[in-house]
């Protein structure tokens, strides 16, 4: 048999993606391999000839929820041996993972990682000629540069501008499944925006474990402020966003790229962790709150309107009630527009994974505490824009009615408004009429 575009053709796949941006990514990126195999793309994850689960293992959680869902996978298998089961991500880059998923569940056909995306078809193929299971972890990343990819839409794009992680926060395992960071040169990231905003895509962002640190180790000379001002400044590009900034590395200039360029989102993700010094030395956080709270106030003094969300972790094995109380104390002056809020999990490996950790229900509390504190404070900063006229990007139709779209402000709200489907992929006026603590309700004026 050959297995050519032909006898692909009428099969079609079914992607699950944990986990960030970077991971939604390189989704995207396998979507891309799979339909130029001749795969098309179904909802239904159960129809689909290739099922691919696409793991994360930033928290403990992910672990379960991925060991559950590929076992609920097991009689459909044993019906349709045939169809091809497959895990990849970050997850399989570790050993423990992949052995349970080698040993626990022979019903998956294929695992490969984060590593070896490029490599998908020649797997697949492998893995048809051969009738075994193939299980290829790559731990370096091939020479050539990223390859092509498709988007979830015609509208937004994901660009990666690095990979990798070099700062080794103690909780963290990303800079051991994503191993060491690299940057990608200039030239390529810029051609591939061009590409992009000349084929009418309006909203690019730009992805890196550490988008401040690009750049630093390579043999090229570059910063992200540089990169940034240069992307924004193509010809046709109405919105550019980028993520995930650490504290100690958002430098001066960036913020003075950012205010000198429109098209540059009014949004930072900056990513707190905690609001105690003590727990941030732990984490190896490398700032300080006072740190944190002066740059907040430059990026507020430089533009004013800018939203600031946050990561926070509740629960280290080293903070305390008093650790935590300066968490709900930062939290109540800096005024985070949102937050990602995350109980600890212990991660193998790391640092931190030595440590005892607290107490559940303890940690559980904290939590609940500190939504106590952030609710009424997004609810605050969502009010404001009420009786306000703002562009929105509209993104898809409404989850929860259907004569209502979804898209975001330039800040990163999410607003409903009554359109028509049409304004999907376009920038619109919307006044905005209400607020719930993480939605904006509005009108097409
Ligand atoms: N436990 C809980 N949260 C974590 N994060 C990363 N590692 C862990 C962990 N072990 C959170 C951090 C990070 C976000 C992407 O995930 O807040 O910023
Ligand atoms: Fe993990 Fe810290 Fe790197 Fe972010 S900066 S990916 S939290 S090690």
């Amino acid at each position: 048999m050959e297995y050519n575009k032909e006898y692909f053709k009428g099969k079609t796949y079914n992607i699950t993606t944990f986990g960030c941006q970077m991971n939604e990514h390189d989704s995207e990126r396998i979507s891309y391999l799979l339909e130029e195999m001749g795969y098309t793309k179904t909802s239904d994850r159960d129809s689909a000839d290739f099922i691919l689960f696409n793991t994360c293992l930033v928290r403990e959680n992910a672990e379960l929820r991925l060991f559950g869902q590929v076992g609920s996978l097991k009689q459909l298998k044993r019906k349709h041996p045939d169809k091809i089961l497959s895990v990849s991500g970050c997850m399989m880059q570790t050993t423990k993972a992949r052995h349970i998923i080698e040993e626990k569940y022979p019903e998956v056909d294929i695992v490969f990682g984060t590593k070896n995306i490029d490599l998908l078809p020649e797997l697949i193929r492998r893995h048809l000629e051969k009738n075994e299971r193939v299980i290829d972890i790559s731990t370096m990343y091939p020479k050539e540069d990223f390859v092509e990819y498709n988007n979830s839409n015609n509208f937004q794009a994901y660009v990666n501008i690095m990979r990798g992680c070099n700062n080794f926060c103690s909780y963290c395992i990303v800079p051991y499944s994503r191993g060491r960071e690299e940057s990608r040169r200039p030239y390529a990231i810029i051609e591939e925006v061009e590409n992009l905003v000349n084929n009418g895509y309006k909203e690019i962002t730009l992805l890196g474990q550490n988008v401040n640190s690009y750049g630093n180790t390579t043999d090229f000379s570059a910063t992200f402020p540089q990169l940034l001002d240069r992307i924004a400044k193509i010809d046709g590009l109405s919105r550019l966003r980028f993520t995930t900034s650490h504290p100690k590395d958002l430098s001066d200039e960036l913020i003075e790229v950012m205010k000198n360029n429109d098209n540059i989102c009014n949004y930072f993700h900056l990513p707190l962790q905690s609001g105690s010094d003590k727990v941030l030395k732990d984490m190896n956080r490398h700032y300080d709150r006072q740190k944190y709270m002066e740059k907040v106030a430059k990026l507020r003094k430089a533009i004013p309107n800018i939203a600031i969300s946050t990561d926070i972790i509740v629960g280290y094995p080293t903070e305390t009630e008093e650790d935590f109380k300066e968490t709900l104390d930062l939290c109540d002056k800096v005024k985070f527009d949102s937050a990602y809020t995350f109980i600890y999990s212990k991660r193998p490996g790391t640092k931190a994974a030595k440590l005892e950790t607290i107490d559940k229900d303890i940690i559980q509390d904290r939590f609940d505490r500190l939504l106590d504190h952030l609710y009424p404070v997004f609810f605050e900063k969502n009010k404001e824009y009420v009786g306000k006229t703002v562009k929105v990007l509209f993104e898809s139709v409404s989850k929860n009615n259907d004569e209502f779209l979804s898209g975001r402000t330039d800040t990163f709200k999410l607003v409903h408004a009554k359109a028509d489907e049409s304004l999907i992929g376009k920038i619109v006026d919307v006044k905005i009429t209400g607020n719930t603590s993480f939605t904006l309700e509005g009108e097409l004026v």
